[in-house]
C-alpha cells in the first residue's frame, strides 16, 4: 500500500539522513566500503558470546594486543574491576591498549598499577571529544607496560 504520510520533502530528507548515518555513524565493520575486505578475512575473525573473562580462558594459548571493552566495568565493584584488570593483563601482549567508557562510575587503573598498565590520558582526552556517545562520562585507553 502507498503512504501517503510522507511528502517529498520528507522523502528527501529520509534519504539524506540515512546517507548521513551510512557515511559517518556506522562502526567500521559494517560500512558497505568493508565488506568485501571483511569477507575475505573471515577466517581470522572468532566470534566469541559471553563474559570476557571467559573468552580469555577460552583463547588462553593466545595474546591480545587490543581489548574495546565499551563499559563493561560499569556495575562490577572495585574489587571485581581489578580482578578483571589483572587477568586481561596476563593475556595481553606488551603494548597492547585496553580502551573503555564510564559513564557512571570512575574506572581508571590505579597508579600503584601503572607500572603495569599506563594510562594514554592526553589520546583519551583527544578522541572523546570526538566521541558522538553523548552518555558516556570518560573515555579510559591504557597500554600495557
Ligand atoms: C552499563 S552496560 C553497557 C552496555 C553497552 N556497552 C551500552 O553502552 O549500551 C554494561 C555491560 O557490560 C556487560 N558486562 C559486564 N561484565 C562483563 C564481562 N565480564 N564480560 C563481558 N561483558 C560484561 C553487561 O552485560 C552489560 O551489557
Amino acid at each position: 500500500m502507498k503512504r501517503t504520510l510522507f511528502t517529498p520533502d520528507h522523502e528527501m530528507f529520509r534519504d539524506q539522513f540515512k546517507k548521513f548515518l551510512e557515511r559517518e555513524a556506522l562502526p567500521h565493520y559494517l560500512r558497505r566500503e568493508n565488506y568485501e575486505k571483511i569477507r575475505q578475512n573471515l577466517d581470522a575473525l572468532a566470534v566469541f558470546e559471553g563474559d570476557v573473562l571467559d573468552a580469555l580462558e577460552r583463547y588462553r594459548s593466545r595474546r591480545f594486543d587490543g581489548f574495546n571493552l565499551s563499559d563493561i566495568f560499569e556495575y562490577m565493584t572495585m574489587d571485581d574491576y581489578l580482578a578483571a584488570l589483572g587477568r586481561i593483563i596476563g593475556s595481553a601482549t606488551p603494548g597492547a591498549r585496553l580502551v573503555y567508557w564510564n559513564m557512571l562510575v570512575d574506572r581508571k587503573a590505579p597508579a600503584c598499577i601503572h607500572h603495569h598498565l599506563a594510562p594514554l590520558e592526553t589520546e583519551a582526552s583527544s578522541l572523546f571529544s570526538s566521541d558522538r556517545a553523548f552518555f558516556y562520562k570518560s573515555l579510559v585507553i591504557e597500554r600495557v607496560q
